[in-house]
């Protein structure tokens, strides 16, 4: 039997409440499901599933109903004339992947359908409605008819053919042992049904730093077991995709060059694709990290990175593939006495020129801010900034940067700040979830990914509650316009139940939790105080005076970025009016972002009314405490949590709230050692 640790948000708790039970009983005894395909077949089984984990019963599946109540899954354009009732006329609206959750009721049938355009449209549908059965909603006259905003909803593994995980936090690879895919398959499967349950519908399975082995992913050799892996994914309706290695015709194909414009390698990058597709039909396209961190790509030969993308675009175009290149390029060799480069800079420098120069089947993704996967960034000014090309949006999911799930910390609350961005590239209101859905430009391609938190690990996540986060991800990339909230909210019904004091003390702990740790890291955006190499923990002076562009310039006067227009690196002037202006100006900055934008002295007034230096204490302060808020919400519910997961979270927010004091002091004492300035309210700050 699964732990509740492993089963995540796909519990199905047994339904207790006798009036539940009584108001779904009715339904929950037949499925009728007239066609199959792979993927209809996978959404009857998961709902047979469900309902035998709600209910305790199995349910019957038949083509045609064999009682009067039944639930119907299945898709419009295959309806039997003997469901004619089963209105089609709205399934225009629900496109390739929505559908229609509907209660009809005629003569003596009562019938809930299911009903999508295509059948992983009914799949979601499924998801759909175990998620209100798991939820207790009233079943009777539903009518729901839904479709998600963004196209390309896709998640990337940063997995390694070893088994190791870059910037991995919960274990080992789920995909990959010994420079071997995995033969045994059942975990992959029940990640393709976590990841399909929340709309996940693209997956690149590999690290973009491609290493030796990963590059071969692609040969004659390697495909036929990396088709099994599709296989899998593909049953859940999710297309998978490859990192590449640039310079694959060299290192497999034996070439001289790997020169995008060379005939020969163009030659070889079509023949490669035809094989990928004659192993994989369905292959969603290539990703690629390309001239970043030294990693090849088109400038060894002089070419730019639309040259290079549109070779491997050419070779995959015929088949329906895309691809998906990188924007986080930037010099990572910089000296950190020169004040004129500035990292931030580098994704607009370099690829707003070449806008409009990408074929239709490039689709360019970009890092939600300008740096990398900060607790706090501005939003990149990328995004907006290129009208003829396709654009998608990078989050990261895996803890990186907020604590490495180790500490709490819920991102839903950051992501949806950076969709409401407004960006302004067309005026008021241009919000950068309107790039994310591909209406601002009218573009082919667009959507998100982002890097997956997941290892194999008993809870998938490290932290039990860092579940939260994947999950919320799925939800949102599926409709950005639910609220953090909502969205924290069903994942704690789904996966803890739906105990009142349960889901608001949980709900209160992961929405304050990205605050918080932003209260005990590096202040008011500037970012980058941690320790090299693995990034958990403080380090103040880490990052200062290395090569890698990521710099605070504190000393004994003050502190910041000045990335302004006038005395500054020009940053802030990749924004739109008015955001320029307001990035600019010291007065109109928002707090959170000043250091980011300004070198300012301690005593600088923020807008708060605070001091930059009191500012720095006091959330300080704030945040240790807050740390230790999380334990007191979290053991009030002891007993209403089982002990599994109750010990494990228990255990690491104890090390959160310890760790959160090591911060709170490094970086107190660090600033005071600067500045000289004691802490107003005379607290404890170690000299
Ligand atoms: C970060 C991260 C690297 C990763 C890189 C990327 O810099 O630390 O491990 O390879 O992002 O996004 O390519």
């Amino acid at each position: 039997m699964a732990s509740t640790m492993y089963k995540a948000w796909l519990q199905n708790h047994h339904v207790e409440q006798p009036e539940l039970r009584e108001a779904l009983a009715r339904w929950s005894g037949s499925i009728v499901a007239s066609v199959h395909t792979e993927v209809l077949d996978t959404a009857v089984k998961e709902l047979a599933l469900g309902i035998k984990q709600l209910y305790g019963e199995k349910p019957t599946v038949s083509k045609v109903p064999q009682s009067e109540t039944f639930i119907y899954v299945g898709v419009a354009d295959q309806l039997d004339k003997s469901f004619g009732y089963l209105d089609k006329s709205e399934i225009p609206r629900v496109g390739q992947e929505g559908y229609i959750l509907k209660h009809v009721v005629r003569e003596q049938h009562s019938i809930l359908a299911v009903l999508g355009e295509t059948d992983r449209g009914a799949l979601y549908g499924v998801f759909h409605l175990l998620r209100l059965m798991n939820m207790g909603v009233q079943l009777e006259h539903l009518h729901i008819v839904e479709r998600p905003r963004n196209q390309l909803r896709m998640i990337n593994q940063w997995d390694n053919a070893d088994g190791t995980i870059e910037r991995g936090y919960a274990g080992h690879s789920i995909f990959f042992n010994e420079n071997q895919i995995v033969e045994d398959m059942t975990r992959i499967k029940d990640y393709a049904r976590l990841l399909a349950s929340v709309g996940i519908n693209a997956i690149a399975i590999n690290n973009v730093n491609v290493n030796e082995v990963e590059t071969a992913f692609i040969s004659e050799e390697q495909l036929p077991a990396v088709a099994k892996l599709a296989d899998v994914f593909r049953s859940y309706g999710i297309r998978l995709y490859i990192s590449i290695h640039f310079a694959s015709p060299m290192e497999l194909g034996g070439l001289s060059s790997a020169d995008p414009l060379l005939p020969e390698v163009r030659e070889w990058w079509k023949m490669t694709a035809a094989c990928i597709y004659d192993h994989i039909p369905d292959f969603g396209g290539f990703l690629v990290k390309a001239d970043s961190e030294h990693r090849p790509g088109p400038f060894a030969y002089g070419r730019d990175h639309a040259e290079g993308a549109n070779m491997l675009a050419e070779a995959l175009e015929p088949f329906g593939g895309i691809v998906i290149w990188r924007c986080f390029v930037y010099n990572c060799m910089q000296d950190w006495r020169d004040r004129s480069t500035d990292r931030a800079r580098a994704a607009y420098d370099h690829f707003k020129p070449l806008d409009g120069s990408f074929h239709d089947n490039v689709v360019l993704q970009v890092k939600n801010g300008p740096m990398d996967f900060q607790v706090r960034e501005p939003v990149s000014p990328l995004l907006g900034a290129m009208n003829q090309t396709n654009q998608m949006i990078e989050f990261q999911i895996t803890q990186e940067y907020t604590g490495q799930q180790r500490h709490l910390c819920y991102l839903i609350p950051q992501w949806k700040e950076v969709l409401e961005f407004d960006t302004h590239a067309k005026g008021k209101g241009s919000y950068v979830k309107h790039i994310g859905d591909g209406t601002l430009f009218g573009m082919k391609i667009s959507g998100y990914a982002a890097v997956s938190n997941i290892g194999d690990d008993e809870n998938w996540t490290g932290h039990t509650l860092a579940q939260a986060n994947l999950h919320g991800y799925g939800r949102l990339v599926w409709n950005p316009d639910l609220t953090a909230e909502e969205i924290a909210e069903e994942w704690i019904r789904l996966t803890f139940g739906n105990e009142e004091q349960v889901v608001r003390t949980v709900a209160d702990m992961l929405l304050a939790s990205w605050h918080i740790y932003e209260q005990y890291t590096a202040p008011l955006g500037v970012g980058w105080m941690v320790a090299p190499n693995h990034h958990y923990g403080p380090d103040v002076d880490g990052y200062e005076y290395s090569r890698w562009g990521t710099y605070h310039f504190a000393d004994r006067e003050g502190i910041g970025v000045d990335r302004t227009d006038k005395s500054g690196t020009g940053y802030a002037g990749q924004y739109f009016s008015p955001n320029r202006e307001m990035y600019n100006q010291l007065s109109s900055c928002p707090d959170e972002l000043l250091l980011f934008f300004h070198h300012v002295p301690y005593t600088h007034k923020l807008q708060s009314g605070q001091t930059v230096i009191q500012h720095i204490y006091e959330t300080r302060f704030t945040g240790a405490e807050r740390a230790e808020w999380l334990i007191q919400q979290w053991t009030s519910l002891e007993g209403k949590i089982d002990p599994e997961r109750y010990e494990q979270v228990l255990e690491r927010l104890q090390e959160q709230a310890e760790h959160a004091k090591e911060w709170r002091d490094v970086i107190n004492t660090y600033f005071y050692r600067k500045s000289g300035i004691a802490d107003e309210k005379g607290r404890t700050i170690y000299r």
